[in-house]
């Protein structure tokens, strides 16, 4: 997945203004980036690898340019990959988001051709493809695209730059892009967020649209028939909440501690979406909950709470894995998605099955206006401002804080859901301002060394412990793996050696005694046990204590997970924002 920005308008320093934006979207990738600004009757480009840091560009003012972060896919992480790429002329530049799964065949159709490639990447080929068109279509960059863009197989966003004409084109497929017009000219980006201070209204594309930028306004095409189309446009709309890091070394550190106020924020004012939803599941025969990552595991934890608080069973599944279940579904099915970016590939591709099978489709998720809240009949936004920090932390907590207030709308008591999920932010709040978190330093300096670390759970603290896991080992980079207590008996326990971090959930529910017998096993084992729960016990080599906050427990238990892998990830000098290989939105396969 990758970062997509563009501009056409009056004369601006918009090289500048290209890494700004760019900036605001390297959550989407940061192997490298690049800028390419209509200069002098030329295209100048500037690429390099890396983030974009403190990095600046120098072009003379101008009116037309775009620019680009990568994640790699194809191609390694080098200078000559990065985006834009040029055709052979050097007047016609694409950036790209997704990848062309038939690029080979494409490459090599183009070399017997005679075209030079600069690059190791898949996307290249769309710029001396278009280079051919445009030949065929008078110079007609949008018509060159049209024809062009079916026959890229997969999920792309292109944008094509034409000099000669001062127009930016471009078009889609399940891959995000949003067009802006607003007092300077009009913008084109892989996300909202980038085009603050561009565009005051937007226009989300389809996936059966060209559209066409230039200084004096945007125009819509049916990709198919090529009719113009109206835009339907809609006001900018970035999430709630500041997107700036403020006082906070990292925007980890700033999502973690916003976490209370999301969750009483979801109490107060998504209470009507969710007692919709609670309607929707009371209503549907079999739902579906569906996700990928950290919201694979919210989902997990709500199949938990739906069945210990209104007796209901959800189905829980793994979104890259969906495609393989879609055979029950039928029209009385209900599938949600939960997912903070609402872009992620997985998800959506899950959703467009189900939409095949008739299914009736809802969402749990942050970002308003991305492909999955446009393409469901009833969702829940969790309203937890824009999460810039690679690692879900906040949506996280408001997705199963959104299942468990759910989950008590269907019971019909959706105020105790609301006490227990205010008493859970009470709680995070007395964690964040104590000493609490210099105990959660001093166990990070005890672990941060280790090669491997486990977490145990059970019942509702089985996805808790999943969680934790993917929280240390994608900011930390230790191995850490988390297990269902009662599995650690038929192998898992081999693993262990003296002095592997083992952390043990201990909640004051039906688990506590089983779990402490887990924990036993290992510490018999030579493992060093971080007991995390409201009571501390002999077993424990530490305790990190936390509220006794019944089922919400997943919504306190998550922070100790979260400060560890932060305090282990600035031991091991990462960085807990932007961690490497990841990126915040998956939207390739
Ligand atoms: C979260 O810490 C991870 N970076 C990742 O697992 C993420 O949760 C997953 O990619 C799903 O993202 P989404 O919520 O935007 O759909």
């Amino acid at each position: 997945m990758c970062g997509i920005f563009g501009y056409v308008g009056e004369r601006v320093e918009l090289g500048s203004a290209v890494l700004r934006a760019l900036k605001t979207l390297e959550y989407r990738g940061y192997d490298s980036w690049g800028v390419a600004i209509g200069v002098n009757g030329h295209i100048g480009v500037e690429k390099r690898t890396g983030k974009i840091a403190g990095s600046t560009v120098s072009f003379p003012p101008s009116d037309i340019g775009f620019g680009h972060t990568r994640w790699a896919t194809h191609g390694g992480v080098t200078q000559p990959n990065a985006h834009p790429h040029l055709d052979c002329t050097g007047q016609l530049a694409i950036i790209h988001n997704g990848i062309v799964e038939n690029f080979r065949p494409l490459r090599d159709e183009l070399l017997a051709r005679g075209h030079r490639f600069a690059s190791e990447t898949d996307s290249e080929v769309v710029a001396h493809l278009l280079e051919e068109r445009v030949a065929e279509h008078d110079g007609d960059l949008l018509a060159a695209l049209g024809a062009t863009f079916p026959r890229l197989e997969g999920l792309n966003a292109i944008i094509a730059f034409d000099l000669r004409r001062r127009e930016l084109v471009a078009a889609k497929s399940v891959s995000p892009l949003v067009v802006g017009v607003g007092s300077t000219g009009t913008s084109i980006a892989s996300d909202a967020l980038a085009l603050r201070g561009h565009a005051d209204r937007v226009v989300y594309l389809e996936d059966h649209h060209l559209v066409r930028l230039r200084a004096g306004g945007v125009t819509l095409y049916d990709r198919r028939s090529m009719a113009e189309i109206p835009p339907d446009f809609l006001p900018l709309d970035v999430a709630a909440g500041d997107p700036d890091l403020g006082a906070y070394p990292h925007f980890m550190a700033k999502e973690m501690a916003e976490q209370p106020d999301v969750l009483d924020r979801l109490v107060s004012d998504g209470e009507p979406a969710i007692r919709a939803f609670a309607g929707a599941i009371a209503d549907s025969y079999g739902t579906f909950l569906v996700g990928c990552g950290t919201a694979s595991y919210a989902a997990l934890s709500g199949a938990y709470l739906f069945s210990r608080i209104a007796a209901r069973h959800l189905n829980f599944v793994a979104g890259s894995e969906f495609k393989y279940h879609e055979h029950f579904l039928n029209p009385e099915s209900l599938v949600v998605a939960l997912s903070q970016s609402g872009e992620t590939v997985d998800v959506i591709e899950a959703m467009m099955a189900a939409r095949r099978h008739g299914a009736r489709l809802g969402a749990i998720v942050n970002v308003r206006n991305s492909t999955l809240d446009r393409m469901v009949d009833l969702r829940v936004h969790l309203n937890a401002g824009p999460e810039q920090c690679v690692l879900s932390t906040k949506a996280y907590t408001a997705k199963v804080a959104a299942l468990l207030l759910a989950a008590h709308a269907l019971k019909g008591d959706y105020g105790t859901g609301a006490d227990l999920v205010r008493a859970a932010a009470r709680g995070m709040r007395e964690m964040l301002a104590g000493d609490w978190a210099s105990r959660v330093q001093e166990v990070a300096e005890t672990i941060h060394r280790a090669e491997h670390l486990f977490v145990i759970g059970r019942g509702l603290a089985y996805p808790t412990a999943l969680e934790a896991a993917l929280k240390i080992k994608e900011v930390s980079y230790i191995h850490a793996e988390g297990f269902a207590g009662g599995e650690l008996k038929h192998g898992v326990i081999a693993l262990v050696a003296p002095g592997t971090p083992c952390v043990v959930y201990a909640p004051n529910d039906e688990t506590r005694g089983d779990i402490l017998s887990g924990a036993m096993e290992l510490r018999s084992r030579g493992g060093y046990i971080i007991g995390v729960g409201p009571e501390n016990d002999p077993v424990f080599d530490v305790h990190l204590p936390t509220p006794d906050v019944g089922d919400a427990a997943p919504l306190v238990n998550a922070l100790p997970a979260q400060m560890l892998g932060y305090q282990a990830a600035l031991l091991r000098g990462n960085d807990p924002d932007k961690p490497r290989n990841l990126a915040k939105s998956v939207t390739v396969k």
